[in-house]
């Protein structure tokens, strides 16, 4: 365990690199201040894990980093571009190219199948809805789901509609990947089986994911653990973890 400290280094291997980042909420009197500078690197190639109380600010730190939410003050740099500078398209495009978000309630759409939710962000990126949903099955596949392309969410286990959830954020290849309490409202084995999917996608794919848990069953996944109270960082733990090769056969095969 150590205390975070800001670095100079420009390792490639940075993918975003949040500065200084305030965020208030209200105005005048009412006004509140949720994010009180805080500092964070998110590497590639690697799961970190942000954890704290509820209230700390965690969807809010993730929301800026996504470009859902714009922060009061401070920067964000991912991949090397200022995120913050982007306005309207340019920031649409630049998520839509290079982020990937998993809710905890997963947010499929009812009426669409797996593959045609797993479309969705390829429909959007205005690619034919044939070659858009034969990508998507390629993406179901590889999370054990090629058999339940055509069910809809109504028709799958939590865990299936969390993994639906994660192939589609994954479809269109972003290099970055933030999920807001992926494993929730998940059993321990689903949940242990969507971990077991999402550090094989940081590590085979060195993409960076980052990840807001309250659930200590996911900590083991993380290769840093970034603790948040009242809005800032309090300390980060940078964790040894075993490799998935050597943790035995991969859960995803079994389903
Ligand atoms: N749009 C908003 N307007 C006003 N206050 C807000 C808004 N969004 C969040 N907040 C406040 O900001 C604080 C941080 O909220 P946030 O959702 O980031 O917490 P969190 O750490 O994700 O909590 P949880 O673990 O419960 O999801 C909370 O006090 C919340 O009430
Ligand atoms: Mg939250």
């Amino acid at each position: 365990m150590r205390n975070f400290q800001i670095t100079d280094e420009t390792s490639p291997q940075l993918a975003v690199a949040c500065r200084g980042l305030i965020r208030d909420f209200g105005d005048g009197e009412t006004q509140t201040r949720v994010l009180h500078g805080i500092d964070l690197d998110v590497r590639a190639g690697e799961i970190t894990l942000l954890v704290g109380p509820s209230g700390c600010g965690k969807t809010t730190l993730i929301s800026i980093i996504c470009g859902l939410l714009e922060p009061t003050a401070g920067d964000i740099e991912i991949f090397g571009v200022n995120r913050t500078s982007l306005t309207g398209r340019q920031l649409v495009e630049f998520r839509g190219r290079n982020i990937g978000f998993v809710f905890q309630q997963y947010n499929l759409i009812p009426s669409l199948t797996a593959a045609e939710n797993a479309a969705v962000p390829l429909i959007i990126a205005g690619l034919p809805r044939r070659e858009a949903i034969r990508r998507a099955e390629q993406s179901l596949a590889k999370f054990g789901l090629s058999q339940r392309i055509h069910a809809l969410p109504s028709q799958l286990s939590g865990g299936q509609q969390q993994r639906v959830a994660i192939a589609r954020a994954l479809v269109h290849e972003p290099r970055l990947l933030v999920c807001d309490e992926p494993t929730a409202a998940l059993d321990a084995h689903s949940g242990q089986t969507v971990m077991e999917l999402l550090r094989e996608v940081a590590l085979e794919s060195n993409r960076a994911v980052l990840i807001v848990t309250h659930d200590n069953r996911v900590f083991d996944f993380g290769h840093r653990i970034v603790h948040m109270a009242d809005g800032q960082i309090e300390k980060i733990e940078e964790r040894q973890i075993l490799s998935p090769a050597s943790t035995g056969p991969s859960l995803v095969a079994a389903h």
